[in-house]
């Protein structure tokens, strides 16, 4: 009987220090992941450069940094994009007769479902809404 105790007290204290081992494996595990992940990282970047490098003219370039060529066209400046969303030619003239307020507004709070949803994750600063709005100016004006 009493081996027997001695045995569960030399289980415990193996099991114990396994443990032990076991977690600070771990750790030294996990910082080796973190280290060796820093590769996959950078080549993400790279290829995000790379896409960044598409053929949109410079005066344009504000469409594509902010996706929305992700899911429209220009046809009239000649910016190809998504068909998720509709061609941005006439936007700026057609805007008010669409929906009711002009493009500055409702690029600040959109009145319908989708483009609500993509502003509301990414907001767009007043400078961008200028530099947009003169481009779709200049679309309709084509
Ligand atoms: C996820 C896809 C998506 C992205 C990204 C997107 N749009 Fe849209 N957009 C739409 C859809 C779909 C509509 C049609 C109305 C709706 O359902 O919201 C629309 C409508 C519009 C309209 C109204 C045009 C019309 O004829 O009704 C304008 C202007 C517009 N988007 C501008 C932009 C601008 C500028 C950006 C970039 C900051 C952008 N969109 C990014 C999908 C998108």
């Amino acid at each position: 009987m009493k081996s027997n105790g001695l045995i569960f007290i030399l289980a415990f204290v193996l099991a114990f220090a396994g443990g032990y081992f076991f977690f600070t494996n771990d750790k030294t595990n996990d910082t080796q992941i973190k280290e060796s992940s820093e590769s996959p990282t950078e080549a993400g970047k790279e290829s995000k450069d790379e896409k960044e490098q598409t053929s949109v003219p410079a005066e344009y370039e504000i469409l594509n940094t902010k996706s929305c060529l992700s899911c429209h066209a220009v046809s009239s400046l000649g910016l190809e994009g998504g068909n998720t969303g509709p061609d941005l030619s006439n936007a700026y003239s057609d805007i008010e007769g669409k929906h009711g307020i002009d493009l500055n507004s409702f690029l600040q709070k959109p009145t319908s479902a989708v483009m609500s949803s993509v502003i509301e994750g990414s907001p767009l600063s007043a400078d961008e809404r200028e530099e947009i709005l003169e481009v779709l100016k200049k679309a309709s004006e084509k």
